[in-house]
């Protein structure tokens, strides 16, 4: 009985010390990143579900927000590095130099990057099953790819649930990247919505993720040359209300939140003269 005890109370102050401490952000304490592929501003804006989501209380239609480049890399590579990297293609590169993560770790704010069939152990190749590297900037990044610990948060998608039931729960910054078939890339917006909504509704309903998270939605780039894309914000740190924001955002925009949420500093890139999109947060 003494002996139960005793390691009972052991067990618990473990379970304590281990419990990483959030660090309050300005606006929010957590971000969830979401990205779909390749789909003009039009057809988003017709979809039924992204219709919705920016119609609810608490949300935040982006409606001037355009991507960077095409393809698809250089506009992953830079919504964590603050520019392109002089990236072009979807090949495969390696990116020197400090980006997002550096400025989360210094501030001691925890990150994951849940990648849709990604097959775990840092995994570098270009394809594996409908995971595709070129969609994933974290790996490209050599800060990151060379630290074990640090591409232990590169994850395959599905521990997203074990996360979120652990004492851990969401990390304060979370990039989530759906498979080739789920984004949309091989599919259509239609498929990606009708896996994406199912998802996202039953989770929202947990509040150990929905609770004081911010959720951005957007999508890589438009099949234009304009490359104004849909993107939008939901979640209890938008301000009560619907809101529509026409101010210019671009991938740089997401980046110079993060820098100004957490008063991370910067990666003296694209991130320096960014804007915001905080005019409708308010931390809750
Ligand atoms: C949400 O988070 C706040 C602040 O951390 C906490 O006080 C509250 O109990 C949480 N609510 C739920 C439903 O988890
Ligand atoms: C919107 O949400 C806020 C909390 O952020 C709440 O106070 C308000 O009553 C809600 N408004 C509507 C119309 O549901
Ligand atoms: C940011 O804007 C300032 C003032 O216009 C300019 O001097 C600086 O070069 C810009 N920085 C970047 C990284 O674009």
């Amino acid at each position: 009985m003494i002996k139960l005890s005793a390691l009972a109370i052991i067990f618990l102050v473990l379970v304590s010390t281990a419990t990483t401490a959030i660090v309050p952000g300005t606006y929010f304490d957590r971000f969830f990143f979401i990205i779909f592929e390749n789909t003009n501003f039009d057809a988003a804006t017709q979809n039924s579900y992204l219709k919705s989501l920016i119609s609810r209380n608490n949300s935040v239609f982006l409606s001037s927000y355009s991507g960077i480049a095409h393809p698809s890399q250089p506009n992953y590579i830079s919504t964590i590095y603050g520019s392109t990297a002089g990236i072009t293609d979807d090949g495969v590169h390696d990116v020197d130099g400090n980006n997002l993560i550096d400025l989360l770790e210094a501030k001691g704010i925890s990150w994951k990057a849940y990648m849709q069939d990604y097959p775990g152990n840092c995994f570098t190749g270009a394809k594996s099953g409908l995971y595709v590297r070129k969609h994933n900037p974290f790996i490209s990044m050599t800060d990151i790819s060379s630290n074990s610990a640090r591409c232990a948060n590169i994850v395959n998608a599905d521990g997203i649930d074990t996360d979120l039931a652990s004492q851990e729960g969401l990390p304060q910054f979370s990039y989530y990247v759906p498979n080739l078939q789920n984004d949309g890339h091989d599919t259509g917006l239609d498929f990606a919505m009708n896996w994406f909504q199912p998802w996202f509704e039953e989770r929202l309903k947990n509040p150990n993720f929905a609770n004081g998270t911010l959720f951005f939605i957007t999508f890589d780039e438009d099949e234009t040359l304009s490359n104004h894309i849909f993107s939008s914000l939901l979640g209890t740190p938008v301000t009560s209300g619907t809101h529509e924001d026409t101010t210019q955002y671009t991938h740089n925009s997401v980046l110079k939140t993060l820098i100004d949420n957490w008063n991370l500093g910067s990666l003296g890139r694209n991130d320096v003269n960014a804007t915001a999109f905080t005019q409708f947060l308010q931390h809750p």
